[in-house]
């Protein structure tokens, strides 16, 4: 039995369920219990405050963890990455009044900065050869300048809205994070296995993002230049239509690429371009 902490609310909560849901782990998440067994997988979920993950995966409370890069960072327990997820992706940044004229670093020497991530900020600021006055607030970290309690933050940004709101404005983008799965480094072989058929499951949900399924009907004529077109290191799967002269041609796409090649299919003359979403992909 694999036990995995995992955030009980907040920013990676829904993220982390469904990656579980999509890698076929059932967890029941209406019995709102510190400790849940899933049902039809050799795991248990441990919901925690996101501060305290780190701390549990390397003291071995938890095997695994899901948990921000930042929290991870901040923290610095010994625990190890053991796959980057590549969501809730949000910065660690600083930032100052608005009104605020701002030419580089140097605008920090001897201000007050509020934050909760004082280790993070204190070697940046170290690394740079500013010193500040590191003033350590838990939640509505923005607000402090506002009211007098600081001359700047440094905090998580995701959308901006919360700099906006509250007359800020990011100067200067510390670090990147995004949801990562950390794990005790002393595992025994039987959760490594167990941790090994995840990891299988992550990385078939994980290959499938971003990826579609496209068929089309193709001339026999054209064929040739179609599958120039079309990316990937495999062939295509080409069938005979039941129609003299016809093919249907199918393939894997990558999201990016997307509107690209469809355009220059259509040139090419393909027709009933049909799009579907991939649930999984194993490679
Ligand atoms: C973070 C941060 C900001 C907000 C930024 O809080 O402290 O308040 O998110 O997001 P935005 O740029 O999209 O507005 P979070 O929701 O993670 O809660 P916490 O600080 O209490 O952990
Ligand atoms: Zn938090």
């Amino acid at each position: 039995m694999l036990r995995i902490a995992v955030q009980s609310k907040g920013r990676l909560f829904e993220d982390t369920m469904a990656l579980l849901a999509e890698a076929g782990i059932k967890v029941s998440s209406s019995k709102r219990t510190l400790l849940v067994q899933s049902s039809n997988f050799p795991i248990e979920v441990l919901y925690l405050r996101d501060d305290d993950i780190p701390q549990s995966v390397a003291t071995g409370v938890a095997d695994l963890g899901i948990v921000g890069e930042n929290e991870y960072e901040e923290r610095g327990y010994k625990a190890d990455i053991v796959r980057r997820l590549g969501f809730s992706k949000c910065r660690l940044s600083l930032a100052i009044p608005k009104a605020e004229n701002y030419e580089g670093l140097q605008w920090f020497e001897g201000k007050k900065i509020a934050t909760s991530y004082p280790n993070i900020l204190q070697k940046f600021m170290q690394e740079n050869g500013i010193n500040t006055d590191i003033h350590v607030i838990t939640g509505s970290v923005e607000i402090s300048p506002g009211i007098g309690l600081s001359d700047a933050i440094f905090d998580i940004v995701s959308s901006g809205s919360t700099l906006v709101s509250n007359n800020l404005r990011e100067v200067e983008v510390v670090m990147k994070s995004e949801a990562l799965l950390i794990g005790n480094p002393e595992m025994s072989a039987e959760k490594k296995a167990v941790l090994d058929e995840l990891l299988f499951r992550i990385e078939a949900v994980k290959a499938a993002e971003d990826k579609k399924y496209v068929l089309m009907n193709v001339p026999t004529d054209k064929l040739e230049e179609i599958i120039n077109v079309l990316p990937g290191a495999k062939s295509p799967t080409v069938m005979p239509l039941a129609t003299e002269g016809w093919n249907s041609v199918h393939t894997v796409i990558d999201e990016k690429s997307f509107w690209e090649i469809i355009s220059k299919l259509k040139e090419l003359g393909a027709q009933g371009i049909l799009v579907i979403p991939i649930e999984k992909m194993i490679l």
